[in-house]
This record gives structure tokens, C-alpha cells and sequence, in this order.
């Protein structure tokens, strides 16, 4: 008897304690969030948000080109007394609120918009034609500097240093991966960043740990024959047909090289050749995409897809020539998110929007630069909701018709302020 009074003693005393525990840091994290979240729905404060979401959108501009987003940026950090690094990477600006010293967190966002003609109608559409914020960055620089206000209004509370990095260049161009070369973030050891999510409710958020991303690359091929009349294709070699078996042959990789459960993907998305009905040309040009979650994956896939194009132009008497574009379009790897990383922005984000708005994400084959960061620390992308039918928010990203709910501004700044606080609170003591 003694022995079960003991235990039950024992049982009750270890429930007490990890529930006091428990209690205290999540009414800490409430608090915060809560406190964060009001502040950044205050009128003055979403009609900023607002404003500059709508400036940025309507001027796009793509990869490397983002002068004038960055002028933004800089202007705005003026204002709120923030200093900051520029240019990184041609466009790129990182600013630093805080104490200066360790530890240090940083917080992403991306700057570049997409060659696409806006179609959606209304008053701040996009005013450079053919190219369009289509992918939400001007929201992800919005949601960053609504976070800088809220950082740097308790700047003497914190305990250590947000780097807040605003990169160029998403969009297929690795932006990422230069603002690291030029060491922009050296010795830091932890970055968390947002991407919205139009398949995703309004104040909700999603992501899983580890795998979320595919690694991709892509590829460009030319073909080359001899060209003539067509009433005559013996005296040709006709690329036409010949690419046309090389890429029937491209999606064998997959269906017949590649284990079932493993995910890859290899897409022709272009080919040119040939402009009239009766000649035969001379070369014909194709290209696309391949992805896998695994680098030795891309690797694999890179080399299969140079083998099977250039034999195939053989077999018909043509030859090939294949560029995978690295210096331009330089190779994603897959983007992982750190088991640590993720538990900790999933805990501020459950403490923000309660726990049934934080949903596990499959993992998908998209792409994102953030993958380099991956590579160097501690990484963690959450997918931030904006579906609103009642604003039509619902388009999928890089449609013409996408669209954003505002109304997630100021939750977005929130959470990147809320997970950079709590994260430098809990590393404060690692660096004494
Ligand atoms: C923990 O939460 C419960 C229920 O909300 C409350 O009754 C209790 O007083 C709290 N304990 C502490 C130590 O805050
Ligand atoms: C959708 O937008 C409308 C209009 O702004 C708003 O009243 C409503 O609360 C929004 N719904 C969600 C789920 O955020
Ligand atoms: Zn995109
Ligand atoms: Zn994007």
C-alpha cells in the first residue's frame, strides 16, 4: 500500500509540475502573440500595411531588378530608425533590430515579382505591364516590415538580434543562395520565413517537419538536323520528329527508372521549331523542369535527361546539345525544415491562431530558394492562408487572377515578430 501511496504521490507530484510549467510559458507565449496580433489589427497600423502591400504591387519588378522595392524597404526602416546592410546581393537589404548582440534569429522575405500580365481589375493593379506580383512577395516584404514596427517598438526588451533579410530574386534565380555568398548571414544560426497560401483558409497556417520542398532544376535542349522541302524528308534529317521521340522518351525516366514511391518529376513545358507547313527546319529548341526531393535525385535525373535527348537525336541522325543553365539558373536544393525550428514556430502559431488553425503540410514538388538557406542553419517556412472567397483570394499562385486577402497582414507580421522574440527569449541563455 505504502508503495502504490508513493507512487501515486510521485505521479501527482510529476503531473503537477509539467502542468505549471506547461501553464506558465504557454500564458507567457498567449500573452505575447496576443498582444502582437491587436497591436498590428490596430487601424493605423493595417492601414500601413495596407498601403505599402499596394505601393509594392503596383510597381513589380523582377529578379535582381527590385530597385525601386528596395528604395521601399530602405525609406520605410528610415522611418521606424533601423539600420541595415545595402545593397546584398544588387537589391537585397538586411536590417538588424535589437541589442547587437547574441543570439541572433532572422526573418525572410523575398522581394521579386513575376513576367505576367496582372488581369484582376482594381484600383492598385499592377502599373509595369507584363509583370505582376503573382507569387505574394509584396506581401511577404509587407508582413516583414510590420514586423520590424513591432521588434523595434520593444527593441530594449530583446534579448539578442533580429536580422531582418529582404532578398531578391526568388524566382528562379536563387536570390538565397547570393545574399549567402556575400556572407549577409555569417554566425547566424536560425532563419524562419513566410510564404502565403491560397489553397489555405484565412487565419490558418501550415507546414510539416523535415521534407516540405522538391530540389529542382531545369533544362534547355537544341536539337539540331538538316532541313528542306518537305515533300522531300529523305534528303532531310528531320528534328521534328527527332525531338519529338526524345521527349516521349524524357517521361519513360520516370515511369520506368524511378521507384514508385519516390517522387520525381520531369516536365517539357516549351518547345519551338519549324514556321512553315512545307519545310522542314533545321533545329528544334525544348526545355522544362526536373525535380526530386533528394540532390543525388536531381543529380541522377540531370544526367538521364542529357542521356536520353542526345541519344535520342542520334538514333535519328540529329544531334543535341543540353544546358542545364547552373550560372543563370542555378539548381534548388530541397527545402527541409528543422524538427527544432518547426516545433517552435508551431507552438507560436497555435498560441497566435489557436491550435485547430495550424494544419500539418503535405509535402509538395514546388520549388523555393529558401532552400539554401536550409543548407546553412536552422530553417523553418510556414505557408500563411489567404483564401477569402469573399474577396476571391482563392487563385493559385502565378495566376493572373491571383489576389490577396489584407486582412492576413498584419497576422503575418505578428508571427514572424512573435517567433523571433520567443526564439531569442529561449536562446538568451545558450550564449552566457
Ligand atoms: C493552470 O491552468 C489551470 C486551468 O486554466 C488553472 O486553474 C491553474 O491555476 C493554472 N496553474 C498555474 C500555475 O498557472
Ligand atoms: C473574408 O473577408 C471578409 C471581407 O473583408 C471578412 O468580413 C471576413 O471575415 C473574411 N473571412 C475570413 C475567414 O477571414
Ligand atoms: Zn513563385
Ligand atoms: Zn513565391
Amino acid at each position: 500500500m505504502s508503495v502504490v501511496v508513493l507512487w501515486c504521490l510521485f505521479v501527482s507530484v510529476l503531473l503537477f509540475h509539467s502542468c505549471a510549467l506547461g501553464n506558465e510559458s504557454t500564458s507567457e507565449i498567449g500573452w505575447l502573440t496576443r498582444e502582437l496580433l491587436e497591436s498590428a489589427r490596430e487601424p493605423q497600423f493595417l492601414d500601413w500595411l495596407k498601403s505599402i502591400r499596394r505601393r509594392i504591387h503596383e510597381y513589380p519588378e523582377l529578379a535582381f531588378e527590385e530597385y525601386k522595392t528596395s528604395e521601399l524597404i530602405r525609406s520605410e526602416l528610415d522611418s521606424l530608425g533601423i539600420a541595415y546592410s545595402w545593397p546584398v546581393a544588387k537589391t537585397g537589404v538586411v536590417g538588424s533590430v535589437g541589442s547587437g548582440q547574441q543570439p541572433w534569429f532572422s526573418l525572410r522575405a523575398d522581394m521579386d515579382a513575376l513576367p505576367l500580365q496582372e488581369l484582376v481589375e482594381w484600383e492598385y493593379k499592377s502599373k509595369n505591364n507584363g509583370k505582376m506580383h503573382a507569387c505574394g512577395h509584396d506581401a511577404h516584404v509587407t508582413m516583414l516590415l510590420g514586423a520590424a514596427k513591432l521588434l523595434q517598438r520593444q527593441k530594449n526588451e530583446l534579448k539578442g538580434t533580429v536580422k531582418l533579410v529582404f532578398q531578391p530574386a526568388e524566382e528562379g534565380r536563387a536570390g538565397a543562395y547570393h545574399m549567402l555568398q556575400e556572407g549577409a548571414l555569417d554566425n547566424i544560426p536560425a532563419i524562419f520565413g513566410l510564404h502565403v497560401l491560397p489553397s489555405l483558409p484565412s487565419g490558418t497556417i501550415a507546414s510539416k517537419p523535415g521534407q516540405l520542398l522538391a530540389g529542382s532544376g531545369r533544362f534547355l535542349a537544341i536539337i539540331q538536323g538538316k532541313g528542306g522541302h518537305a515533300a522531300t524528308p529523305h534528303k532531310t534529317t528531320d528534328p521534328v520528329l527527332a525531338a519529338s521521340l526524345a521527349i516521349l522518351a524524357l517521361q519513360q525516366i520516370i515511369s520506368r527508372e524511378t521507384d514508385p514511391l519516390d517522387s520525381k518529376v520531369v516536365s517539357v513545358t516549351f518547345i519551338e521549331g519549324g514556321q512553315a507547313g512545307n519545310v522542314i527546319p533545321e533545329a528544334v529548341k525544348f526545355g522544362g523542369t526536373f525535380r526530386s526531393m533528394t540532390s543525388e535525385g536531381l543529380c541522377d535525373l540531370q544526367e538521364r535527361i542529357k542521356e536520353v535527348i542526345e541519344t535520342q537525336a542520334a538514333v535519328h541522325r540529329c544531334t543535341a546539345v543540353v544546358d542545364f543553365m547552373e550560372k543563370e539558373r542555378r539548381p534548388y536544393p530541397a527545402t527541409f525544415n528543422d524538427e527544432e525550428m518547426y516545433e517552435h514556430a508551431k507552438r507560436v502559431g497555435e498560441s497566435l491562431l489557436g491550435e485547430p488553425y495550424v494544419q500539418l503540410s503535405p509535402m509538395t514538388m514546388g520549388a523555393e530558394d529558401f532552400s539554401f538557406y536550409s543548407q546553412k542553419m536552422a530553417t523553418a517556412l510556414f505557408l500563411i492562408g489567404i483564401k477569402n472567397e469573399s474577396v476571391k483570394s482563392d487563385q493559385p499562385l502565378h495566376s493572373p487572377h491571383f489576389f490577396i486577402d489584407e486582412d492576413v497582414l498584419p497576422i503575418g507580421a505578428a508571427f514572424n515578430a512573435a517567433v523571433a522574440i520567443t526564439y531569442l527569449d529561449s536562446h538568451v541563455a545558450d550564449t552566457h
